[in-house]
């Protein structure tokens, strides 16, 4: 017999199956990925697009686009396409959906293979595409039916190819190398993206990622869609190689304005805990410095045989010798800066 709590994620109320978080749940709700909602919600709340087409081809409980429905001001949302092939990921919507006490004017609702889903529409302004796994089995038909200026949120739970841990998965999957060093995280996320902006280019679809991150168990990428030859190109003379891995994307993660105002919006949030704001503010700052990787201190004291000094100390005299320098969110005891290497091992050494 199957229990059922009722809980409270950001603005929406759903009813979600208790037990061990797995594929085997009836109908799948991971309470750690609400997170990853509530930055879905942040980030359509940063763009001016307004009387957008949104759609949720693997809905399982809903809770995503309840909340979009539920979080979002009205104007932003022109119609809300939420989309699921089980049954009971089904019952499950439309119980959410009544206990939010949604109008069936708001939304509409799809049982079908989600490319099925996909294919048949008439495209959207903003897809979510976040699967058990790998994202793979839906980029084409959600790229196919993303629309100009479009958003396509991609989250990636196949973390161990694309980190390294499974380099021949890996290629044959991602057609890239990973590594298993200390910036595997970051690389992970280029090869993931450099993926995506490969399908994209086969329908001269420009992908820039404007907001991205690796936590948890899952890689997450948000990307801007532009259409036109000239741009793809350009997207493509972009790819190369970073600490042994690759080919990845070798461009920026984040716009800078975006990330700023997820983190200061992230802040006036009840429902978002401390740490995860923190998290936001970490992205943030990281994102204003345009770099590839970032340096593990550790691993750079232990080679060039140096005592770790403080981190802030650390910061404080890579500002003062003029570079930028943040924190990562990939990893600790690691900095992102623009800083030359033989230049923070002086630092580190004075
Ligand atoms: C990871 S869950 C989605 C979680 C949900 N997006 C959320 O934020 O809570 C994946 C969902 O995709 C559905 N699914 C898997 N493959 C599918 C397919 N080919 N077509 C449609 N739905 C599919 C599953 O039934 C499951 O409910």
């Amino acid at each position: 017999m199957q229990n059922f709590d009722t809980i409270q994620e950001g603005k929406a109320i759903v009813k979600v199956a208790v037990g061990k978080i797995s594929k085997e749940l009836p109908v799948f709700y991971n309470p750690i990925m609400s997170l990853n909602r509530t930055i879905s919600v942040l980030l359509l709340n940063t763009l001016s697009n307004t009387k957008m087409q949104l759609a949720d081809p693997l809905a399982a409980s809903g809770v995503r686009a309840i909340r979009f429905l539920k979080e979002l001001p009205k104007n932003k949302i022109s119609s809300i396409h939420i989309n699921d092939y089980s049954k009971d990921a089904i019952k499950s919507i439309k119980e959410n959906l009544r206990l939010n006490k949604i109008s069936s004017s708001k939304f509409k609702l799809y049982s079908q293979d989600a490319n099925i889903f996909l294919l048949e529409s008439f495209g959207f302004d903003y897809i979510d595409i976040d699967p058990f796994g790998s994202p793979n089995p839906f980029l084409d038909s959600a790229i196919k039916r993303l629309a100009r200026d479009g958003i396509l949120a991609i989250t990636a739970t196949d973390t161990a190819p694309l980190s390294g841990t499974f380099p021949s998965t890996c290629m044959r999957k991602y057609w890239s190398l990973p590594q298993r060093n200390e910036t595997m995280h970051e690389n992970g996320l280029r090869i993931l993206i450099r993926k995506v902006q490969l399908v994209a280019s086969q329908y001269d679809k420009a992908l820039t990622p404007i907001y991205s991150y690796s936590t948890e168990h899952y890689m997450r990428i948000f990307m801007h869609c532009e259409k036109g030859k000239k741009k793809v190109d350009k997207i493509l003379k972009q790819h190369g190689n970073y600490n042994n891995a690759g080919p990845l994307w070798l461009g920026q993660l984040w716009d800078t304005t975006i990330a700023q105002k997820i983190a200061s919006s992230a802040k006036k949030l009840s429902y978002i805990n401390d740490q995860e704001k923190k998290f936001l503010n970490t992205i943030a700052q990281e994102s204003k410095i345009d770099t590839v990787g970032f340096y593990n201190l550790p691993k750079i004291c232990k080679k060039n045989k140096l005592t770790i000094i403080k981190q802030d100390e650390l910061i404080k005299r890579i500002k003062s010798a003029g570079y930028k320098v943040a924190l990562t969110h990939f990893t600790n005891n690691s900095i992102r800066s623009d800083i030359p290497l033989p230049e923070l091992i002086k630092i580190i050494k004075n």
